[in-house]
């Protein structure tokens, strides 16, 4: 960059100091280098000594940096007075050990250029306490707030582990289509995709014509990359997705997105345990490196978002996941005289009440629920001996409920073919998914674990809609 640096009167220009981030400016071990840093101001006061200071912000890490700038600057009545929330500047000077508290280092400014100012009667994010329904309005400005910062930095290295944890295994990260003509979870939960002009739809004998669509036929965004995961698990062992899913659920709730972005493993010779057991290691290996490495924006979390939220890491790093059938779980429930909206019952799902009934009240800490209902599952899900449960497997942790979904597939060609049928399906469209049943089949399993549900469990946060740069929910897809 190349900015005349003002207050110098001379020709210096700012390409000739060196560029800092302000997580590396709050080093002590910068103290004594003459730097340029850039951000966006956080806040700026006056002193009573003739100095400003200006609190700066950059995205490098949570925290700011203090900058002096002395009225003695040539634009310090002019601009830097003027200085409010938002502005952004470029500081150079030299970065000095701070006798604040609080702070390890202040940067000396011998020149500010500003960028652009922000007027404070216009500029929406003034100092504190807005609501996160606010928040939300101006998805654009959001990212400067210090909570939704913290957001992305987490979710930046919950990304990262995700492919440490797969990538140190040997498993092969594969990229699932997003357009797709099969529901992989036949809840019948899907976003068309099309091109068909909808002013003159093409029709043959009452129906609408898909051969005249662009695909040939009805196709739709993906709800999830499993189907495709087991073709290549089927191929070269260990797979793993990390993409973007859409759910047409018309459900307002404080954990459903329509778009939301999944892992989802799968595993070639792996039962029901073997797959408890990753989904159990992965959950913690994401845990212990967001408490190794986001220190300074869970510390924020505790202290703004959720008091207990390092507390409730630590007991999943700790204790182990209980395990427990989906039959025990609704006796269990049945018996635990709380009340709840919907009353459980065998046969029927569990409700986000239900589940949080199990993790946050009766055990404290995660939970994995297994062998559910073959009536409430999906098709791919293995049959038990008793006919009357899968190997489903659902995650459930504290303030969430539901976070993975996975189960053991079932491999036997006619059995597959028979819960296909079962549930509406037609076995001749998914021929290629019976095909891996035909040759060579193999005991498989995996599961998806939902990144936004993952967050929420970290953050505290009581939104679904916070952990999302930009969320996609009924009635909502602006920014
Ligand atoms: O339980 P689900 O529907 O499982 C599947 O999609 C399987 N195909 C996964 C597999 O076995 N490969 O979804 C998995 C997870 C849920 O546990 C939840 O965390 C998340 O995806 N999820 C959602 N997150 C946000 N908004 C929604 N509407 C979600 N639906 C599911
Ligand atoms: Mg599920």
């Amino acid at each position: 960059m190349r900015a005349q640096v003002s207050g110098q009167g001379s020709s210096r220009e700012y390409h000739a100091v060196e560029e800092m981030t302000v997580a590396k400016a709050r080093q002590v071990e910068s103290a004594g280098r003459n730097v340029q840093v850039h951000g966006w101001v956080r806040t700026r006061r006056d002193s009573k000594g003739g100095f400003s200071f200006i609190e700066l912000n950059d995205g490098s890490c949570h925290a700011n940096l203090q900058i002096i700038a002395n009225q003695a600057l040539p634009n310090y009545e002019a601009e830097i007075k003027k200085l409010g929330p938002g502005a952004s500047i470029t500081a150079v000077g030299e970065v000095k050990v701070s006798p604040a508290k609080g702070q390890p280092t202040e940067l000396h400014a011998s020149g500010i250029t500003v960028h652009g100012g922000a007027d404070p009667e216009t500029y929406p994010l003034q100092k504190k306490g807005h609501s996160y329904e606010f928040l939300r309005t101006i998805a654009h400005l959001r990212p400067r707030t210090n909570t939704f910062g913290a957001v992305a930095r987490i979710r930046n290295r919950v990304s990262m582990s995700v492919h440490n944890f797969f990538q140190e295994r040997g498993f092969l990260y594969l990229n699932a289509p997003i357009i797709t003509s099969s529901d992989c979870e036949g809840a019948g939960e899907l976003f068309r995709v099309t091109t068909v002009d909808l002013k003159e739809v093409p029709r043959k004998d009452g129906e609408v014509d898909f051969t005249r669509d662009f695909f040939g036929r009805p196709t739709y965004l993906t709800v999830s990359g499993q189907l495709q995961a087991e073709i290549f698990a089927c191929a070269l062992g260990k797979v793993y997705t990390f993409g973007p899913t859409f759910r047409a659920e018309n459900s307002n709730t404080y954990r459903h997105l329509a778009e939301f972005w999944m892992i989802e493993p799968e595993v070639a010779f792996y039962d029901l345990d073997k797959n408890m057991q990753l989904a159990e290691d992965f959950i913690r290996r994401i845990v212990k490196d967001v408490l190794d490495h986001c220190g300074q924006e869970m510390a924020f979390i505790k202290e703004r978002v959720d008091a207990h939220a390092i507390e409730r890491l630590q007991t999943t790093l700790d204790k182990p996941f209980v395990r427990m059938p989906y039959t025990e779980a609704i006796n269990l429930l049945q018996q635990s005289g709380a009340s709840f909206d919907f009353a459980p019952e065998w046969g029927k799902d569990l409700q986000a009440e239900h589940e949080r009934y199990l993790v946050e009240k009766h055990i404290g800490g995660p939970v994995i629920v297994h062998d559910y209902p073959r009536s409430i599952k999906p098709f791919y899900m293995r049959v038990n001996d008793d006919g009357r449960t899968v190997r489903a497997m659902d995650v459930l942790v504290p303030g969430v409920g539901e976070l993975i979904g996975g189960s053991q597939r079932e491999e036997r060609l006619d059995v597959l073919a028979e819960r296909m049928r079962e549930q509406g399906l037609n076995p001749e469209t998914y021929w290629w998914y019976l095909d891996l049943r035909r040759y060579g089949t193999v005991p498989h399993a995996g599961f998806g674990l939902g990144l936004e549900r993952t967050l929420l469990f970290i953050t505290g946060l009581g939104n679904i809609r916070d952990v999302i740069p930009f969320p996609r929910t009924p009635g909502n897809a602006e920014f």
